[in-house]
């Protein structure tokens, strides 16, 4: 594709509190570059649209009041602070696309998806006294054919390494058990995305076998348990060295003392999704 090979056209975005360094190029209206390149474009946190000027983006605050994202607040966690919107890309087509805009500038490789209808966006926000700040996000299909539970994934760059990648990853799984499907997510990831996915396999396929504590425990119990499909629960099992080969047949190792030590190399940073605080059904 000809957008991957082209120069970053925006070297920082202003939002929120957050003056943030863009990873690469971002098919964003020409309008927003017109000399080639710029600076700092302003994105307001509320609404993503952009502007070139901080002028402009306070005359929007000021006008909009609109202080969260488009779309239902599906899940809430009033200790940590933090919030998950439910976005209908049909519905909030113009936030769904500046979000698409704003992602492209973190990812390399991936051809988004433009056409935002088939999509639903789940924007994870810290909130506070001012507003609900995104902090990031996933994408998922309202209809995946290949079983897909995410399509892509987001923390934007400042909060980074602090477990939301993981927490995002958490709940595509948590709606999946609601849907009572299985899930993964589409291909190809990133690198940053497939350490994200390998590091919470490898967490919650350990929890599981814990949680499960039975002798005979199969991949399809494990799937069953996580929602995660048998083939990336078979990688994490082959990348923690859990399966013996007994007799010609793949045995899990079920040692709680083994499990454990492997549990402390994959700890669960930061906040944890808690299925009570989920208030969602899927769609019919
Ligand atoms: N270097 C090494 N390991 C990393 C890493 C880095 N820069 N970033 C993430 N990881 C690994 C670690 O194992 C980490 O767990 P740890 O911090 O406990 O060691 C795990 O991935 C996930 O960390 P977490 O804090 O939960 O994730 P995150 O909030 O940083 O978000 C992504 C992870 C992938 C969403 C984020 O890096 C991102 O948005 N990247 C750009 C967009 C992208 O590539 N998306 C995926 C393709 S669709
Ligand atoms: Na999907």
């Amino acid at each position: 594709h000809e957008e991957i090979t082209k120069v970053k056209n925006v070297n920082r975005i202003e939002l929120g509190r957050n003056i943030i360094e863009t990873w690469y190029f971002s098919p964003i209206p020409r309008e927003f570059f017109p000399e080639g390149s710029v600076d700092v474009l302003y994105v307001s946190e509320f609404t993503l649209d952009m502007y070139r000027h901080k002028s402009e983006l306070e005359r929007h605050y000021r006008r909009c009041k609109i202080r969260h994202p488009p779309g239902d607040e599906i899940y809430r966690d009033d200790e940590n602070k933090l919030s998950m919107f439910e976005v209908d890309g049909a519905k909030s087509k113009i936030y769904s696309q500046n979000l698409s805009y704003l992602a492209k500038f973190f990812l390399d490789h991936k051809t988004l998806h433009w056409d935002v209808d088939p999509f639903l966006f789940y924007v994870l926000c810290e909130y506070d006294e001012k507003g609900y700040h995104p902090v990031g996000y996933y994408s998922k299909e309202k209809y995946s054919e290949q079983g897909y539970n995410l399509a892509c994934i987001l923390t934007l760059p400042p909060y980074q390494r602090k477990g939301y990648g993981k927490f995002l990853i958490s709940f595509s799984y948590e709606l999946s058990k609601k849907e009572e499907k299985v899930g993964s997510p589409e291909k190809p990831l990133s690198d940053l995305g497939q350490l994200s996915y390998r590091s919470y396999w490898c967490h919650a396929v350990l929890e599981a076998l814990l949680e499960m504590n039975n002798e005979a425990i199969s991949v399809i119990d494990i799937t069953k348990h996580t929602s995660i499909k048998t083939e990336d629960v078979v990688l994490a099992l082959k990348f923690l060295g859990l399966t013996k080969c007994v007799n010609g047949r793949h045995v899990i190792c079920v040692d709680e003392n083994f499990l454990r030590e492997k549990l402390k190399k994959f700890p669960l940073k930061g906040v944890r999704v808690d299925p009570e605080r989920l208030h969602w059904a899927p769609l019919k």
